[in-house]
């Protein structure tokens, strides 16, 4: 896939529902997409969807070793539910051992590089396995969460996985809008939602948000809004 033929898609896909970008994805990349779920509110709506397109796309979660409870407990409500496979990931000890030997069980707390050490070998080494192969992904962005994500398109070149396709079908989508779907559609969610976590990530870097804060307030609290990215959607790292 090369820059001028991203640029196509994405313009011919931009003004697409989502359920058209989810149809077209399966159409085009048959098993070589994939869905990148943390089965956060954008996640299980695509699920949703893809349910109703009746697409084969494979899903696959991170597991990071260190979710809450309650998200492991929505995964197995989201698999029986809609009868999917769901990959799990796990990080490999070989990177894991390392980083917490140099940093301690918690040294996000203390400096970004420590933080980017942790997410990198929990999250980022188990990525590069779950895409291996594949052509396309498919993820949950959506340009209004962060700073970091305001030019975020439908149809992006991931130029961090070797030009990859990647597909962020909501982009366009109001955090409402999502909930709207999933109370409209009966989806299961994410029951640390109702006690104020907005966005959810790990446990220790995940808190509830106050009101008026902004939905990312609550992940990695103690950084910058532009650190705010634990690497699988670098900024920079697209076209
Ligand atoms: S993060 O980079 O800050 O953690 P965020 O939680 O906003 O990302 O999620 C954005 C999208 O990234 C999700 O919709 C999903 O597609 C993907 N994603 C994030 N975390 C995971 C995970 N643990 N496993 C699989 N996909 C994930
Ligand atoms: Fe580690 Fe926190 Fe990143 Fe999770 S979000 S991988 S615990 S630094």
């Amino acid at each position: 896939m090369n820059i001028a033929k991203i640029r196509e898609l994405s313009a011919e896909l931009q003004d697409k529902d989502a359920e058209a970008v989810l149809n077209w994805a399966a159409e085009a990349y048959g098993n070589r997409v994939v869905l990148a779920s943390s089965f956060g509110p954008e996640d299980v709506v695509l699920i949703d969807l893809i349910s109703k397109t009746g697409a084969d796309i494979g899903v696959f979660m991170l597991d990071t070793g260190r979710l809450h409870a309650e998200t492991y407990e929505l995964v197995e409500r989201v698999r029986n539910r809609y009868k999917i496979s769901i990959s799990i990931l796990f990080p490999a000890a070989e990177y894991v051992e390392p980083v917490v030997a140099e940093h301690g069980l918690n040294g996000f707390y203390y400096s970004v590089d420590a933080r980017k050490a942790c997410c990198g070998a929990r999250k980022l080494k188990p990525l590069a396995r779950a895409l291996a192969g594949k052509e396309a992904w498919i993820t949950g962005l959506r340009s209004e969460q962060n700073v970091t994500r305001t030019d975020t398109k439908t149809v992006e070149l991931d130029l961090m996985h070797g030009g990859l396709v990647k597909i962020n079908p909501l982009v366009d989508w109001s955090s409402a809008d999502v909930w709207n779907y999933i109370k409209e559609h009966d989806v299961p969610f994410n029951p640390l939602h109702d006690q104020g976590f907005a966005s959810i990530g790990c446990a220790p870097c995940t808190r509830a948000i106050q009101p008026g804060e902004d939905e990312r307030a609550g992940r990695w609290w103690w950084e910058q809004k532009d650190s705010k990215e634990c690497g699988l959607h670098p900024a920079g790292a697209k076209s």
